[in-house]
């Protein structure tokens, strides 16, 4: 439960010299870990300061990545709400089709410069874990990824892309076979293999110095909004809108706003089936303080502190804690916390294909959702920026199932009743 509003005159100063949030946050780990974070956080702070990191980085922001992704105004959308003005930052528009490879780009050259040989990484939807892999052809790593076996099952095209690009994929087999069992198994190989490993994390989540290295690497997102709605409406936004699993794509926008007071950030979660034990993923209805996978925050557990079964239809929302930043910025009051259901996301998603032309990942699908309920209760001098964190190529198979695609499901049933096509 929320408890406090808190007064808070540098939102962007924290985390504090040992890592925490407020109450939230720190480095809960085996003690074998702790060398390994330790360097990690020398390597972080080192390269941090030195301008040939940044210039590598940011010419694969630009040349790789395609960074500045573009900033576009949803008239049509905006038109049929009749209410706020409504941007999409394209996210989706990246290489990988993710924000997820502003973080994995960034992580990569940190292990470059430590050294390491070898990268594991977890992943739920996949795009994590399709941009780690990419990197890691990029770079020449060896890679693996955890994945739970559910999510394999689910989102069977990143696995695919991620096995061309030369990772091994190993399924989760325990627990709900989902994320936070894929961190899990991470966990267990990086305290095996810590000396040659770069765990390349995927979210703005786990022990310091993880969320704020990730968040700092995201934060090009927020940055970019800034600049390109100035010359695009010479002023701020009012409203941010982006969806939070781990808090990656959030935190990246929201970031460089954290001390515009006049400007709103709403994460939005995965309400999932509705707000009932076990059939959602919104961990500020209901989530509690806890500490899991080497930090603290707001994680769903039942009575007992174990985690509990989640739900949703976004593999990349579908995850048991939240990072502790965005746990705090919710506690202290500067960020409010939403949901969308999975029938909520799927209309928004509809909804944003056929007025806009525009086809975003099941996880950005909430934070659109959130902005179609939002738009008609307010000005229309009002604008609010969404943060468009993919594009939804990889959920063709769980949205046409979910859509019930009749031509969609024949063309399966072609492809296996024929399989002398495959040789
Ligand atoms: C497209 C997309 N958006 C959002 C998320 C949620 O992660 P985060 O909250 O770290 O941005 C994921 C996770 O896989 C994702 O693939």
């Amino acid at each position: 439960m929320k408890s406090i509003a808190v007064q808070v005159t540098n939102y962007q100063a924290l985390p504090d010299e040992r890592g925490h949030f407020g109450i939230y946050g720190g480095r809960y780990v085996p003690e074998m870990l702790f060398p390994a974070l330790e360097e990690l956080e020398a390597a972080y702070l080192e390269a941090k300061k030195d301008p040939a990191f940044h210039k590598e980085l940011n010419d694969l922001y630009t040349h790789y990545s395609g960074r500045p992704t573009p900033l576009y105004f949803c008239s049509n959308l905006s038109r049929q709400l009749q209410g706020a003005k409504i941007y999409v930052k394209n996210e989706g528009l990246n290489h990988t089709g993710a924000h997820k490879i502003n973080h994995c780009l960034g992580q990569a050259l940190l292990a470059k410069r430590m050294g390491k040989r070898r990268i594991i990484a977890e992943t739920g939807a996949g795009q994590h874990g399709l941009a780690s892999a990419t990197v890691a052809a990029k770079f020449g790593f060896q890679c693996v990824i955890y994945m739970g076996e559910v999510d394999v099952a689910r989102q069977r095209p990143n696995v695919f892309w991620m096995e061309r690009l030369g990772a091994e994929v190993r399924p989760v087999t325990f627990g709900n076979k989902t994320l936070t069992d894929a961190v899990n198994a991470a966990l267990k190989d990086w305290i095996e293999n810590v000396r040659d490993t770069y765990y390349l994390l995927g979210s703005a989540v786990g022990p310091h110095p993880y969320p704020t290295i990730v968040r700092d690497f995201q934060s090009v997102v927020g940055r970019e909004v800034r600049k390109q709605l100035q010359e695009q409406e010479g002023r701020l936004p009012d409203y941010i809108i982006a969806c939070v699993g781990g808090g990656s794509n959030a935190m990246g926008i929201f970031y460089e706003f954290l001390n515009e007071e006049k400007v709103h950030l709403i994460g939005v979660e995965a309400g999932g089936r509705g707000i009932r034990p076990g059939e959602h993923a919104a961990r500020f209805q209901g989530g509690r303080l806890g500490v899991v996978e080497g930090f603290k925050s707001f994680f769903l557990q039942d009575e007992d502190g174990q985690i509990m079964k989640t739900h949703s239809v976004s593999a990349g929302l579908d995850y048991a804690g939240v990072g502790p930043e965005i746990s705090y910025l919710w506690e202290s009051g500067r960020v409010q916390a939403s949901y969308a259901t999975d029938e909520e996301a799927l209309e928004a998603l509809q909804v944003l294909i056929r007025t806009e032309g525009i086809i975003p990942a099941l996880e950005s699908a909430h934070a659109v959702a959130e902005a179609i309920k939002l738009a008609p209760k307010l000005d229309r001098d009002k604008i609010i920026v969404v943060n468009l964190s993919g594009r939804g190529d990889k959920d063709i198979f769980i949205i046409a199932e979910a859509l019930k695609d009749i031509k969609w499901q024949e063309f399966l049933k072609s492809k296996v009743n024929h399989p002398e096509h495959v040789t």
